[in-house]
């Protein structure tokens, strides 16, 4: 894994789409949820919902991906719509942005949510991640984690707090950034955003939305305002969750003309939370 100070300060062009999927597939973020997004991982579910469309002879002109993480998949949808036909405005959001690398002592540095939650540290110019997993245990690395993160994240926190220290960088994939191609809004679900509603033909919430990481009240929210940023009757809405690589289990909604959400195609036996959205009508207020 690169630094986030390397990663960040590189020619985006020569960074390759391998570089950010290891980079971003470490970066745990606050809700315990990974910037996880493999180039094409999602390629085979946007060429079967754009047949959809098609048999649909729908138009997509805004769309929607929720939880974009580092962006890669949601470019992909965008170019997909594009090459059949969709003029789409493509708009991206995740619960988490924007980052700050900010120094601490002895030349270490981390890469810090808004919140103070640690990113990733730098020590002696090699990153190091806060998170723990079962190997650190038998390698000793979990005791090394549990002094870092005892020692510096009160450091980070406070200097990620005052939002002066340090340098601010977006949490998306470098190319990504540079693009205005697509609208980029940092976002939490679970929060009602009156600039989102209404305001979208096709929505997609690939591996963001899981009973795992939401509480249910949470996840009841998040399950509304997704409902409530599809423009209206005709509108469309893929709910997804990718197990292993390629085991996606989604459901694609589309809204009939009384606001209620029907399946029109179930892929891997359909979403888990599918139930949450329907029998109900659009609460766009
Ligand atoms: C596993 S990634 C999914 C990336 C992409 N959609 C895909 O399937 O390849 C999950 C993303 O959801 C974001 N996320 C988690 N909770 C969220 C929330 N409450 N609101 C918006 N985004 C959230 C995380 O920051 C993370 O980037």
């Amino acid at each position: 894994m690169q630094t986030a100070t390397k990663f960040f300060s590189a020619d985006p062009d020569g960074l390759t789409a391998r570089d950010e999927a290891l980079f971003f597939g470490a970066l745990r973020t606050g809700n315990a949820t990974f910037k996880r997004t493999d180039q094409a991982r999602l390629r085979t579910v946007d060429a079967a919902l754009i047949e959809c469309l098609d048999r649909a002879n729908a138009t997509v002109d805004t769309a929607l991906d929720l939880g974009i993480s580092s962006g890669v998949t949601t470019a992909e949808l965008a170019a997909a719509l594009t090459q059949s036909g969709h003029r789409v405005r493509m708009t991206g959001t995740d619960r988490s942005l924007a980052a700050r690398i900010v120094d601490l002592p002895m030349g270490c540095r981390a890469l810090v949510e808004p919140t103070g939650h640690v990113l990733q540290y730098e020590i002696l110019g090699r990153a190091m991640r806060p998170w723990t997993r079962r190997l650190d245990y038998l390698t000793g690395m979990a005791l090394a984690r549990t002094v870092v993160n005892r020692t510096l994240a009160p450091l980070a926190r406070a200097q990620a707090v005052s939002r002066q220290a340090g340098n601010s960088v977006a949490l998306v994939s470098p190319r990504l950034a540079q693009s205005d191609a697509m609208r980029l809004i940092e976002d939490d679900i679970t929060l009602r955003n009156p600039a989102l509603v209404g305001g979208f033909d096709l929505i997609r919430a690939a591996n963001v939305l899981n009973r795992l990481h939401f509480q249910p009240g949470s996840l009841l929210r998040a399950v509304e305002n997704t409902r409530s940023y599809l423009r209206g009757p005709g509108a469309w809405l893929l709910v997804l969750r990718t197990h292993g690589d390629t085991d996606h289990r989604g459901t694609l909604f589309r809204m009939g003309d009384d606001g209620v959400l029907a399946i029109v195609e179930r892929w891997g036996g359909g979403s888990e939370i599918e139930e949450l959205f329907l029998d109900k009508r659009s609460q766009s207020t």
